[in-house]
């Protein structure tokens, strides 16, 4: 579940070896795992550390580094804008990592939006939807990917020492084999009016449907939560990790300041697009999706 991979700076250099096993594992779905790379902060930024940035109906700090805007955080200008500035750098540096360690992806891949996490995830109360500490593969309401991957790196930034305590659940096909069979299919016409009023940003495809489905499913089912095959995993703090979060099952059980930037994929630039959840879906369902 956990591929290791040693070296502490963000742009390698990595063997072609390591690049290789990284592809290939990551695709597999397990999690890249970079033990001592951590991401510096200004000493000025120390002073970010805290939950009370946080608009308290987000629970992430949002930084879109095309545009340079951040989003659900309060604070006064200078807070904001230093808020912008870690996250830029934090999307320059995410970036560069994944470049170094899957340069395969060099080609295709897309920078979207980067995340500043100050909350303790344990006991943050939250609709069963909303809540991260329940398995489930990612999947976005109002954010349709049609089909496309969704990459994430992630570094605990925890000054304290703190671990980000996750769980791992069972493969993809599993989840499939079991969730699968109790989704709706949509209603007819739901997805242009989802379009139409603006809930999604984008047309809803039938990809996108059937995997908001499966993400609501596995984490309204208690017993799945408690009996499906999983492990604990603890990301220390001062840790990088990168995971494909639309195949790989995880929850976050307890932790407080990470960083996040997510990456979009399309299929095709995949080593082995037959194992992207838009293929393995296609496939268990015998149509089309996007
Ligand atoms: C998630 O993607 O479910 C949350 C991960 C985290 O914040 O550690
Ligand atoms: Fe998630």
């Amino acid at each position: 579940m956990i591929h290791t991979i040693k070296g502490d700076t963000w742009k390698g250099p990595f063997t072609e070896q390591q690049q290789k096993e990284a592809l290939a594992a990551l695709e597999e779905g397990q999690v890249l795992f970079f033990p001592s790379l951590s991401f510096s902060l200004k000493s000025q930024e120390l002073a970010l550390l805290s939950p009370h940035f946080a608009d308290p109906r987000s629970k992430n700090i949002g930084y879109d580094s095309k545009q340079k805007k951040v989003g659900g955080a309060k604070g006064t200008q200078k807070e904001v804008i230093a808020l912008g500035d870690m996250l830029g750098r934090y999307a320059t540096e995410a970036q560069a990592l994944v470049e170094s360690i899957l340069p395969y992806y060099k080609k295709t891949f897309e920078k979207a939006r980067t995340s500043y996490r100050p909350m303790e995830i344990a006991g943050r109360r939250s609709s069963y939807r909303k809540d991260d500490t329940l398995l489930h593969v990612d999947s976005f309401p109002s954010s349709p990917v049609q089909g496309k991957r969704i990459l994430r790196v992630f570094t605990n930034i925890n000054p304290h020492g703190q671990k980000r305590e996750w769980r791992l659940g069972e493969p993809f096909q599993k989840v499939v084999e079991r969730f699968i069979p109790q989704c709706r299919k949509p209603l007819w016409g739901s997805s242009w009016l989802l379009e139409k009023l603006h809930i999604t940003k984008s047309h809803r495809t039938l990809y996108d449907h059937y995997m908001l489905q499966m993400h609501d499913t596995m984490k309204a089912d208690d017993y799945y939560q408690k009996t499906a095959q999983q492990i604990d995993f603890s990301f220390p703090s001062a840790s990088t990790w990168i995971v494909y979060t639309d195949l790989t099952s995880h929850a976050a059980m307890v932790g407080q300041y990470a960083l996040e930037q997510t990456f979009y994929l399309p299929v095709e630039g995949m080593a082995v697009a037959e194992l992207s959840p838009l293929r393995i879906l296609e496939s268990f369902l015998g149509r089309s999706l996007v």
